[in-house]
């Protein structure tokens, strides 16, 4: 017998009265049968059909076609279904219907690297109420996103959708997120729990780490998340961590995620298939996405045979009613399918700017001044890449590309060089077409080849214009990680192009710009040298060309920084000694070879990203932390004072320089020796200045619990805060440090944790 209709069945023997309301959960609980509790647990994708079939369809999932997953409804207990929507750059679901002239299109905004590069927690939190505002008025209850993994390697092919190296950006970019987004009274889903960090056999690989990695690095995002911004539900990743998978994982799922951060929300996987169904719903993990028949009835039949108690099913399918109860679809949300993409359209516009970085700018070469004509050179540039592929790309109405942008501002692009290229694009497509597809949906349209332009024609752009850009594009995402080469390194013919553009131009007294479209970070240290200007542009979302034009126009000033380290090289990264892809001397691997590895030993521990390049003085190309602006700034001599359970710093910021523009503070901490082994240095709070004119300052204040100070120590398995003296620097980076102050602290501070999830084997 079929799930389904012993579900019918069990609903002709019960004649039950009660409909679901926000009050009465538990009697709901107890009129429903097996079979429905087991429905309920697992999503509801692949059953509509049959659901349709038989009269059993309730809630609205079938209005919203392309959204990523929902739950089941139970119409005679008057529990609706639930539609659950990608993703972290805007609501992702088909943008036409079957016979239906209108269109679902949803903005495209800026990917989550540029949205933690803006170090604006306002500007996120209202970023984050557009695209909660489209979730709602699109019939969904929950955005699958924010995406928070950390950035352990420049290669993860996901990190676009992810903010940071560091988890305290992380975490603080995260919750104003999730706040913006639940302010509409819709739910997130903070991802991927945890430690995601690879996409290289991500369904198998077994992550593992110190305790103290694991809590300081990998888990303290989602903690601060949890504990500021209490997200609707959160989702357990494909991989393993520390032996068990995720969601299999009481100690995660129940034992740190509930009883010592104090989550109420539900867990729903990954969209992952059967899996051992009695193991996640012991360890906390309530509903299976995107659901399949063969889990509802593995369920029924473990309950049956006693190898899942009921009582464990029950506490899943009680938190789902909890849940449910808070959705549009409980109170019948009469949706418009029309938000206001224009108003959202410059949202995106504006937050793009923000989170731009200006990684070089010798002589100002920006913003432009008496430029009227330009040379724009880079396939990219013809092709702007508004976001990565996978789960996190979004059905957009358009994506402005840069010769829009620029000639919107009012400039004059070369029209032969123009031209050039949109031949050579067009020529590529057809080739593309002719080609057998590349997977679907999954992989996204590709960047082209760059195409090789002669020196000839360089040599007459020099001549016919006042200044050269060249964009460089990388696409990436779900599925698969980024290789060093081509990915991470510049190809042959994109070096040539810098060098001849370079030559050509400045032999001409004239500038060239480098614009960066991308949603990771590239090798940069070796080519640096040659262009004026290098705009750090991210994947901007869908009026990408406009934003990058308003930065180089200067009509809007970056303010950007860093949230990840430029490296070097990638082999400086600790983590390239342990991550697939990546060249070491005795690991050669084809460029597209991608070899199946069953655990990655994460053998740098805590020394991720800066914390180890600041720790062993190392050079890097960028640091974290780096960006530039078209004005300057200074900085007071700041103010520390102990608080009763921390500390409260400020500084003064004064825009010194000639334009309007905001300053990111970053609070850098530096622990007294004797407690446990520390980074040189690591960030504990940021702040933003708004807006200030020349002249006009701005006093930042900064508040830190001793509790945001500690390290785990694995000895005494609690976070401790060794007493002494600690250093607060206030950095325009992370190697810039304009001032420092002290802080005592007289006595140890402790909070006890539980010994959980040791490392699965010797790192
Ligand atoms: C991705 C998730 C996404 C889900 C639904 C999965 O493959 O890892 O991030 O939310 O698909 O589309």
């Amino acid at each position: 017998m079929t799930a389904l209709a012993m579900l019918t069945l069990g609903a002709n023997i019960i004649s039950a009265q009660v409909k679901l309301q926000s009050n009465n959960i538990d009697d709901v609980l107890k009129a429903m049968t097996l079979e429905e509790k087991a429905m309920l647990v697992v999503g509801g994708n692949r059953r509509i059909e049959s659901q349709e079939a038989n009269g059993m369809l309730g809630g609205h999932a079938r209005q919203v076609p392309g959204a990523a997953g929902m739950t089941q409804a139970i119409p005679r207990l008057g529990i609706p279904s639930s539609v659950l929507t990608d993703g972290p750059a805007g609501v992702r679901i088909n943008p036409r219907r079957e016979n239906d002239p209108n269109t679902y299109f949803c903005t495209g905004f800026p990917v989550g690297t540029a949205l933690a590069c803006t170090w604006n927690t306002e500007l996120v939190e209202e970023v984050g109420k557009s695209i909660g505002n489209e979730v709602l008025e699109y019939g969904c209850d929950v955005l699958l996103a924010p995406g928070m993994n950390i950035h352990r390697s420049p290669l993860c092919g996901r990190n676009f959708e992810y903010f940071s190296e560091d988890p305290y950006v992380t975490g603080k970019i995260a919750a104003a997120y999730v706040r913006g987004i639940q302010s509409q009274g819709v739910g997130t889903s903070i991802k991927h729990f945890a430690a995601n960090s690879q996409e290289t056999n991500r369904m198998g690989v077994d992550e593992v780490m110190s305790q103290r990695a694991l809590r300081e690095i990998y888990l303290k995002g989602f903690e601060i998340a949890v504990r500021e911004a209490a997200p609707w539900t959160i989702m357990s990743s494909y991989n393993r961590l520390n032996g068990p998978y995720t969601q299999e994982s009481k100690d995660l799922l129940t034992t740190i995620l509930r009883d010592e951060w104090g989550f109420d929300g539900i867990v729903m996987t990954d969209w992952t298939g059967l899996r051992n169904t009695a193991a996640q719903i012991q360890a906390g993990n309530d509903l299976m996405e995107p659901g399949s028949e063969s889990q509802i009835k593995d369920i029924i039949d473990k309950v049956k045979s006693g190898a899942l108690a009921e009582k464990d099913l029950d506490i899943c399918v009680k938190r789902i009613l909890q849940y449910l109860v808070k959705t549009p679809s409980f109170r019948s949300y009469a949706f418009s399918n029309k938000p206001n993409l224009e108003a959202h359209a410059a949202v995106t516009r504006r937050s793009a700017t923000e989170g731009m970085v200006l990684l070089k700018n010798e002589g100002n070469a920006l913003p432009m001044t008496n430029v009227k004509t330009v040379s724009v050179f880079g396939t990219t540039s013809y092709d702007f890449i508004a976001g990565g592929t996978g789960s996190g790309d979004v059905n957009k109405a358009h994506t402005i590309d840069l010769m829009q942008g620029l000639t919107e501002a009012g400039l004059q692009v070369n029209s032969k060089l123009a031209t050039l290229y949109k031949d050579y694009q067009k020529y590529q497509q057809s080739l593309a077409a002719a080609a057998p597809a590349r997977g679907g949906w999954f992989l996204g349209k590709a960047v082209l080849p760059e195409m090789a332009v002669s020196r000839p024609i360089v040599n007459v752009q020099a001549q016919e214009s006042d200044l050269a850009i060249i964009t460089l594009g990388r696409q990436a995402g779900e599925g698969s990680d980024r290789h060093e080469e081509g990915d991470f390194t510049l190809t042959d013919v994109e070096r040539q192009m810098i060098t001849d553009v370079c030559n050509a131009f400045h032999l001409a007294g004239k500038p060239v710009i480098v614009v960066l479209n991308m949603g990771n970070v590239l090798e940069t240290a070796s080519w640096k040298g040659m262009p004026d200007a290098i705009l750090l542009a991210w994947q901007p979302g869908q009026e990408g060309g406009y934003s990058v034009a308003d930065v180089l126009t200067g009509k809007a000033n970056p303010s950007g920084k860093l949230t990840m380290t430029w490296p070097v090289n990638l082999i400086d990264l600790p983590s390239s000694a342990n991550f697939p892809n990546v060249r070491t001397a005795n690991r050669t691997r084809g460029n597209n070879k991608v070899e199946l590895q069953d655990f990655t030993k994460h053998k740098e521990g805590i020394y991720v990203g800066y914390r180890h390049f600041v720790t062993e003085d190392k050079e890097v190309s960028f640091p974290f932390g780096f960006g530039l602006s078209y004005t300057t700034f200074a900085y007071s001599k700041p103010v520390v004072k102990a608080t009763k359970d921390g500390l409260v710093a400020s500084i003064t910021v004064t825009n010194t320089g000639k334009r309007p523009g905001k300053e990111v503070v970053e609070l850098y901490v530096s622990a007294p020796a004797g407690g446990l082994d520390k980074p040189a240095r690591e960030l504990k709070a940021f702040a933003k200045t708004r807006e200030l004119k020349p002249q006009e300052s701005q006093t930042l204040t900064m508040s830190l619990s001793n509790y945001n100070l500690a390290s785990y120590n694995e000895a005494t398995q609690s976070w401790e805060t060794a007493p002494g003296k600690y250093t607060i620097k206030f950095g325009a980076s992370v190697n810039d440090i304009r001032a420092t102050g002290t802080y005592n602290l007289r006595k140890q501070h402790v909070v006890k944790c539980h010994d959980v999830l040791k490392p699965s084997m010797e790192l």
